[in-house]
């Protein structure tokens, strides 16, 4: 036993901050345990979010908004919610002086499979890489992409699997209305000091109203401050600039004329002299950043490429200046206090995973949600999953810097010839090369987004692998050995193949654009309409 010699339910959780992470940590804390557990945020109505236009990954509905009773197009209307069903990726391969843009998509789904066996490896055996690009020919999306088809037809049924961008600070303030509609009590102040116990745990967080308070079980949603997990607790935070270079960002909304040049439906990752700019399509605007690596550009160089991109003028721009940490702590959850969102890990938002750490961290704590004998198992468990998800994470980004032929400026050539790779990744490219499978099969969209930890553990399928590596040109050595014995397999592929051809035609024909989609969605209705989700009925409200 260690911190208090019960296995009787934590009483109460304080949450500390009230940005992305900490709203969402509170809605499913209270949906989870809120029938017995109190919880409280403390926000302080002075610290600046973070939040910029964000993107995020499908299993965000699963996660978490199909867990609160939300349905898509609900939330969707509360956040200016557009889509995302792929990353196009601009220029990340070498491009010739004078050539056009080059480009790939990464789209979200699993490959289509024959006898468990991923098309990946039956385009590679049929084309060796010389024929159609296999995000063409393997996913029905990218040349809907091209066509700028909405994701889902005007009933909102899904045509393909799709992520969202929104905007976050919409997002903490839909989800605080939530939560605090159903009992989380919100604390608009300031922790000043953070006071520990003989043990070493935290006993109480003071806050500069002169209010103390103290509970059971504290969650540090403090950014990257990390104000309880590094500051209080002094956990140790693995910085690995090393592996990623990029450590700055400067970023800016761009106006949009959406009607007369259409809404796409995915974030775009434009490669750059000393690393990328996303583009995150918005409704009459786009948000753009230039994520970048200090060592390679300063601010001021960083800024003139930024705007020429767009052809932004510096003085009559608003723009935002971000220096992030890339790493995570040792440990995640340390004692009586777990760090979730960008005070638990970091990574550049080149997958757009950040969302995505902080839903599966969400999901793993309340897997492991403790009583208050704080089982060292849970803890355990609980920070070896964390570890898992980031540097699996990690390793799939670094491999885009590696991957890419690009040696145009001494940034690309350091991601060439100066990264440490993991071990793991050096295997998983070595078998890629070999044509084998990088990942264990996947059968369908349905099982993959329906179990978490099928998911948690199988993030980056071998369709993701393929995608960005073929995409960059970077091809297995020889195709899959085995498939030289499979005549009737690699037949049934050639029937699949043609499938995809064919569904590609007829969606293209019936979806809708993603411009009418939205515009529907968002158009004007009164508020109380719009928000069902917000008014509880009287058997949800606890007090
Ligand atoms: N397995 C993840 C998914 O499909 C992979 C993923 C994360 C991904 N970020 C992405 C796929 C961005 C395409 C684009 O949800």
């Amino acid at each position: 036993m260690m911190y208090r010699d019960s296995e009787a339910p934590i009483r109460d959780v304080l949450i500390i901050g009230g940005g992305t992470a900490g709203w969402m940590t509170a809605a499913y804390l209270a949906k989870a345990f809120g029938h017995l557990v109190k919880i409280t945020l403390i926000e302080s109505p002075r610290i600046q979010k973070i939040g910029v236009g964000e993107a995020t990954t499908p299993n965000l509905q699963k996660i978490l908004f199909d867990f609160l009773g939300i349905p898509e197009q609900e939330w969707m209307m509360e956040v200016n919610g557009s889509f995302k069903a792929a990353i196009k990726f601009v220029n990340w391969r070498k491009r010739e002086v004078g050539a056009p843009d080059n480009y790939f998509y990464h789209a979200f789904g699993v490959l289509p499979n024959v006898n468990g066996i991923p098309l990946a490896h039956f385009w590679f055996h049929e084309t060796l890489g010389k024929g159609e690009p296999f995000g063409y020919a393997c996913y029905r999306q990218p040349l809907l992409l091209d066509a700028l088809r909405s994701p889902r037809f005007m009933d909102g049924t899904p045509a393909m699997p799709s992520a969202w961008h929104f905007d976050a600070h919409l997002v903490a303030n839909f989800l605080m209305r939530w939560a605090t509609a159903r009992g989380v009590q919100r604390i608009l102040d300031e922790v000043q000091h953070v006071r520990l116990d003989s043990q070493g745990a935290i006993a109480a967080v003071e806050t500069t109203d002169g209010l103390s308070l103290s509970a059971d079980f504290y969650i540090d949603c403090t950014g990257f401050r990390g104000l309880l997990i590094n500051g209080a607790l002094g956990e140790p935070f693995f910085h690995m600039k090393d592996q990623l270079f990029c450590d700055s960002a400067v970023a800016a909304a761009i106006p949009h004329d959406d009607e007369a040049l259409g809404i796409e439906p995915y974030t775009s990752a434009i490669a750059m002299k000393a690393g990328w700019t996303w583009k995150i399509p918005m409704l009459g605007r786009f948000g753009s950043g230039y994520v970048y690596a200090s060592d390679f550009a300063d601010e001021d160089e960083a800024m003139r490429d930024f705007c020429q991109l767009w052809g932004l003028q510096e003085a009559d721009t608003n723009f935002n200046r971000i220096r992030f940490r890339t790493g995570r702590n040792r440990r995640a959850w340390v004692k009586n206090c777990a760090s979730i969102g960008l005070s638990s890990c970091f990574l550049e938002p080149l997958e757009s995973t950040g969302i995505y750490f902080i839903t599966a961290a969400i999901y793993q704590l309340a897997k492991h949600f403790p009583t208050r004998a704080f089982d060292p198992m849970l803890i355990d468990q609980f920070n070896r999953e964390i570890e898992y998800m980031y540097d699996d994470c990690r390793d799939f980004v670094q491999a885009h810097y590696f991957i890419t032929n690009r040696d145009d400026s001494a940034f690309w050539l350091a991601n060439k010839n100066e990264l440490q790779l993991s071990d793991s990744m050096r295997e998983k490219i070595a078998q890629y090369k070999a044509g084998l499978p990088v990942n264990p099969s996947l059968s369908s969209d349905n099982d993959y987004y329906g179990s978490f930890e099928n998911e948690f553990r199988n993030f980056w399928t071998t369709g993701n692998y393929y995608s960005i590596f073929a995409g960059m040109g970077f091809l297995p050595e020889r195709p899959y050995a085995r498939l030289a014995y499979e005549p009737e397999q690699v037949q049934e592929a050639q029937w699949l193949f043609a499938q995809i051809k064919q569904q590609q035609k007829r969606l293209c024909a019936e979806l809708p654009s993603t411009y009418e989609y939205l515009s529907h969605l968002h158009r004007e209705t009164d508020s109380a309409a719009r928000s069902p989700a917000l008014a509880i009925s009287h058997k949800e409200a606890r007090s």
